[in-house]
């Protein structure tokens, strides 16, 4: 095989309480083909300013070759970029998976699905939104004294309707990060480990109510909220549409709601008048995170 066409999804992490430990793979898809050539790299409809080696998705693709010890000479090209850049959907994880599974697979799979998920979380420094790019649907992660990482993916409720709700503006993560702090309180400490136990329990079995009580957050969202124009607005007009919780998605721009019914058209309704482009979009789970497709 010399040619191969991947599809990674967006992914939301945290989820409230699973602060860099949690993450849930959606319905918005990247899809990028990756060719086998015979000397150097080529990046076809990309920008100009990541058209060159540091792209993350030949990082990914490089990684790989130098493990199982292959030429990593390819063709890149972006066919689809559904996955908004800079608003807390993972779009910089939908390279770095697209990349070391085409590796992995134009070579014969020689890499198992944890080595890759562990080239993956080395570039992209933490596993909350690659886990669920490459298996899909709610996974929790963890990583050893030496930085392996491991997950655990649990189905998700139909029970749950996803609305994400996107702005014009971005949120660069490196700046979101900043504006918290290098300690915690005990209490806000105990307050998110008490919730993020059981959130993976409330997504699988869709329990409403349970939810609403352990996607709530002490250890990062009230420190990032000043950096989003409009989130009061918007959270409002959520719970006033229906939501059970509303959060910020990675470290955002993206907002995200949870309902036990469709509420995308309603809540667009209500903010179209607000400034800054917010649009909300119902997404569905995937279930199957990094996969090739014709
Ligand atoms: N868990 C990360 C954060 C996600 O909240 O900063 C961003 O990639």
């Amino acid at each position: 095989m010399d040619k191969i066409r991947v599809r990674v999804p967006a992914t939301s992490a945290n989820l409230g309480s699973g602060f860099d430990c949690c993450g849930i793979a959606l319905e918005l898809y990247n899809v990028f083909e990756f060719e086998k050539i015979s000397k150097g790299l080529e990046l076809v409809n990309c920008e100009e300013e990541f058209a060159n080696e540091s792209n993350l998705s030949y990082q990914a693709y490089k990684a790989v070759c130098d493990k199982i010890g292959v030429d990593p000479s390819v063709k890149i090209t972006i066919i689809d970029t559904g996955v908004p850049v800079s608003r807390g959907l993972g779009s910089s994880a939908t390279l770095i998976c697209a990349g070391a599974y085409a590796a992995n697979k134009l070579h014969g799979c020689p890499l198992s699905k944890e080595e890759v998920f562990a080239i993956c979380t080395e570039l992209e420094g933490h596993p909350d939104n690659v886990a669920p790019a490459l298996f899909g649907s709610f996974c929790v992660s963890v990583t050893d004294m030496h930085g392996n990482p491991y997950t655990v993916r649990t189905h998700v409720s139909k029970r749950i309707h996803f609305t994400a709700v996107i702005p014009d503006f971005e949120v660069q993560t490196h700046h979101a990060r900043e504006v918290l702090p290098e300690l915690v309180k005990r209490e806000d400490a105990v307050y998110n480990m008490s919730r993020v136990a059981l959130l993976a329990s409330a997504f699988k079995s869709g329990d409403s109510q349970l939810l609403k009580i352990v996607t709530k957050d002490r250890l990062h969202q009230q420190y990032r909220r000043p950096l989003f124009r409009n989130i009061d607005e918007i959270e409002e007009c959520a719970y006033e549409c229906g939501a059970i919780s509303f959060m910020i998605s990675g470290a955002g721009s993206t907002c995200l709601c949870l309902s036990t019914k469709s509420m995308a058209d309603k809540l667009n309704e209500k903010i179209k008048c607000l400034p800054n482009g917010w649009v909300a979009r119902e997404l569905e789970i995937s279930k199957y995170g990094t996969k090739e497709v014709m």
